[in-house]
């Protein structure tokens, strides 16, 4: 599907983000692991999470979805009650399931396999398949290229310490849930704190989880640049160390899931530099561990203000109101790359529209996800008269230019879709998005809501 998107001179109204992804998986997959009903409300009704649910279903869970209503009712059968699936677990475009499925199937007698879209026959899986073998599962990439499909059996599975190379909360979850079934403690040690959904919710399902930030390695000038320029704490410079206890069982619940900031990421980037824009985002998740977009926006001077903070559940949430601003380039890597990994594409953006230089760094792993962001960003922006070059672990993003009207290509990364589309209404000229069909992977109605903001609904 090509979408025709011409400059907009006018943005204003609210709007209610639909559900946070990432809670809207785990959600699924603990509901299922525990004992009685887990009722999901807010929940994301994207093709991402329905291949989450899809998953369970083959695995004998009875899932209840109300896609008007947004809500999803699971009926676990608890940590050992999943059955052998009859055919292959198709995860589609989701990253997020196949990993965090992974641990979970390790911890299962039974033999499954999963397999994914073309694009998630690309991603790297060896990030999970190294300490799944290394906890006694047995797990084999069938084309024996680190990638899907897999072959996974489980069984009795040994508590590991396992030091990810990558802030990664997809394979940091994927060894949590195996740890549910080893026979001692397993940790995670992480360079940089990933978003900790999982931790939160397992605790809130009775689960034993402990986070402790690890001694900090960073010496002299390096440590002193590092902590003025991230705003961090002593004690988190060093990562992170998550532990989780075997458990006997987990208890379904409630759970109510917050707006998506990856999501709301767009319109508060558009509501930036589209001239006197005024946008409210209600309902927003701003779990610190996902808020970077936050921190990154007002460095570069936008004018953003949170109002109605309140925790929902295990997860902190707030109305975001963001208004037209000029924008300066800034410096993003670091510890702050994991806390805004998904919204990169969308900051290329908003450098694009910020005097002066930004730099992104440290945030190779834009290449692995559903497209190379890096790549896709540098080519597609640049159409438009950006000025960007791509770095091997980053963008180097001259601002300050207008940009103008272009066909580019989406490159099926929702992300990127998205991204261009805030690009293209602050650019002069119409631009058309070639396969923006994408956006259905996690925010099918992104169009339409963008078209409600324009006439000021
Ligand atoms: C996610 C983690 C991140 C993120 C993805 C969702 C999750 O991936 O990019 O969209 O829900 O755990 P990585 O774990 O690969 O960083």
């Amino acid at each position: 599907m090509d979408i025709r998107i011409s400059p907009c001179r006018k943005l204003r109204g609210r709007i209610e983000v639909p559900g946070d992804k990432s809670v809207s998986h785990r959600a699924v997959m603990l509901g299922a692991l525990s004992e009685g009903i887990t009722e999901i409300s807010g929940f994301l009704m994207s093709a991402d999470c329905l291949s989450t649910i899809s998953c369970f279903e083959k695995m004998g869970i009875c899932v209840e979805a109300n896609e008007t209503e947004r809500s999803v009712t699971v009926h676990g059968r608890s940590l050992h009650g999943l059955r052998a699936p009859s055919e292959l677990l198709y995860t589609g475009n989701s990253g997020t399931t196949t990993r965090i499925i992974s641990g979970i199937l390790a911890g299962q007698s039974f033999e499954s396999m999963l397999d994914g879209d073309s694009s998630i026959r690309r991603r790297p899986m060896k990030r999970i398949i190294d300490p799944l073998l290394a906890m006694g599962a047995s797990v084999r990439s069938e084309k024996e290229n680190g990638c899907v499909p897999l072959r996974i059996k489980g069984g009795s599975l040994h508590g590991i310490c396992w030091r990810s190379p990558v802030a990664s909360a997809q394979v940091k979850s994927g060894i949590l849930l195996a740890g549910l079934y080893a026979d001692s403690e397993t940790s995670v040690l992480e360079p940089a704190l990933s978003r900790n959904h999982t931790e939160l919710m397992l605790k809130a399902f009775g689960g034993s989880v402990l986070s402790e930030p690890l001694p900090d390695p960073l010496r002299g000038e390096e440590k002193k640049k590092d902590r003025i320029f991230y705003g961090l704490s002593s004690e988190t410079a060093g990562g992170w160390k998550i532990t989780v206890r075997p458990e006997p069982r987990l208890t379904g619940r409630k759970i109510c899931v917050p707006g998506d900031i990856s999501s709301a990421a767009y319109f508060m980037a558009a509501a930036a530099i589209v001239p006197g824009a005024e946008v409210l985002i209600s309902n927003v998740g701003v779990n610190p561990t996902r808020n970077g977009i936050l921190k990154v926006m007002r460095a570069m001077g936008a004018d953003i203000s949170l109002s109605d903070e309140k925790l929902q559940g295990f997860e902190e949430t707030a109305s975001i109101l963001v208004r037209s601003s000029s924008l300066h380039g800034t410096v993003i890597g670091g510890s702050l790359i994991p806390t805004l990994i998904d919204e990169l594409p969308v900051c290329a953006v908003l450098a694009c529209f910020a005097e002066g230089e930004t730099v992104i760094r440290d945030a190779r792993e834009l290449r692995v996800k559903e497209s190379d962001r890096i790549a896709v960003m540098t080519e597609e922006l640049n159409k438009m008269g950006a000025d960007i070059t791509p770095t091997e672990d980053g963008m180097i993003i001259r601002g300050g230019r207008s940009l103008h009207g272009a066909e580019v290509d989406a490159h099926a990364d929702h992300r990127a879709a998205m991204s261009l589309a805030v690009a293209a209404l602050a650019a002069e000229g119409v631009t058309t998005i070639r396969g923006a069909e994408c956006v259905g992977i996690s925010y099918p109605d992104f169009f339409k809501d963008l078209d409600r903001l324009r006439t000021g609904c």
